[in-house]
């Protein structure tokens, strides 16, 4: 008998067959249990000799038992660990983090560098009403210079004034100039409008506007704080510069600034050469802009400066295409965007 249940215990193949085997055998009606029973009815010497045979017995199947089942759960748990197994030599999947615009990054650049300056940041809103964007600037009504602007126009309000899409971020040089009192020393970051689109244009850009007012400014402060930009933005010393006579309506005298520039097989090098190119427009701020905004020209003065934020993004970057900057194409934005 020993024999018999022993090879049941270990013929067992798996833990429910297992218990089945445990039931038959020690279970309530049990064939070991039915002995057990069976003793009563023995004489005391039978029953000393069979009751120590069979407690002997029931106490190695019993091992039995628990030794096949100790195997099993072995053997289940190192499957689930098998199966369930972390492959750390799996490639990582390629992650998505985001990068940060060349426009953002740029913004955050010029920032830096008029901070270390001592220039604040002054906002003003991309709607703007015909005197902050034009007449306060000295376009007065019907001046042909406000037609250098490709303007998009706001329907009529009820007051008959017509907004615009701000084309340019001068009109902050006069809000700036209305809310506080000299020594103003300022730049405004935004987004500017003009109705235009081609391969050097889009309808909506971006531009950096600085203004300066104090007692005794002239074009030589002006000249030293565009150097500094121009240096420490596209990091080179000793940037050839030339200030070209122009006109804006609202400076005078006017300038554009055309910094020294190489072009090797169509590498562009800033910083050196005998090319030149055109970067921003300058002046004085005009003693009509100034009167405009309260201001009694013969006690201050002042200069200010605009440039796109696009183009100076292109040149340090070498962006080639304007339009693609706002086509949202996540390959250019991976190969040009900056880690966050
Ligand atoms: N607002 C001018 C433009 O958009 C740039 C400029 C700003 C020129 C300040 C002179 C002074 O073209």
């Amino acid at each position: 008998l020993r024999a018999e249940l022993l090879a049941a215990v270990s013929d067992a193949p798996d833990a429910d067959a297992l218990e089945k085997v445990r039931v038959a055998v020690m279970g309530k009606k049990g064939r070991i249990t039915d002995m057990m029973k069976g003793l009563g009815q023995m004489d005391p010497d039978e029953r000393r000799t069979f009751g120590a045979a069979l407690n002997a017995l029931k106490d190695d199947v019993a091992t039995a038992l628990d030794g096949r089942k100790a195997a099993f759960e072995t053997a289940a748990l190192n499957a689930r660990l098998e199966s369930e197994r972390v492959d750390v030599s799996l490639t990582a999947r390629p992650d998505s983090d985001g990068t940060l615009h060349p426009i953002s990054q740029t913004i955050d650049e010029v920032i830096a560098i008029f901070g270390q300056m001592g220039f604040e940041l002054a906002e003003g809103p991309d709607i703007e009403d015909d005197f902050h964007n034009f007449t306060a600037l000295n376009f007065p009504p019907g001046h042909p210079a406000r037609e250098m602007h490709d303007t998009f126009f706001l329907p009529e309000r009820e007051d008959g004034s017509r907004h615009v899409l701000r084309t340019h971020t001068s009109p902050v040089q006069i809000r700036t100039m209305q809310s506080r009192k000299p020594p103003i020393r300022v730049i405004c970051l935004g987004r500017t409008y003009r109705c235009d689109s081609d391969m050097t244009h889009t309808p909506m850009f971006h531009q950096i506007e600085g203004l300066v007012i104090d007692t005794n400014i002239n074009m030589g402060h002006l000249k030293g704080c565009l150097k500094e930009f121009v240096e420490a933005y596209f990091e080179v010393s000793d940037v050839p510069m030339q200030f070209r006579p122009s006109f804006f309506p609202f400076t005078e005298p006017s300038a554009e600034v055309d910094i020294g520039c190489s072009r090797k097989n169509g590498e562009l090098k800033i910083g050196e050469g005998d090319g030149w190119l055109e970067i921003l427009g300058c002046g004085m701020v005009h003693p009509n802009v100034l009167k405009a905004c309260g201001y009694d020209p013969n006690e201050v003065q002042g200069f200010a400066f605009g440039m796109g934020l696009e183009r100076i993004a292109m040149l340090k970057y070498g962006i080639p295409d304007l339009r693609t900057f706002f086509d949202s194409d996540l390959r250019w934005l991976r190969h040009y965007g900056f880690g966050c």
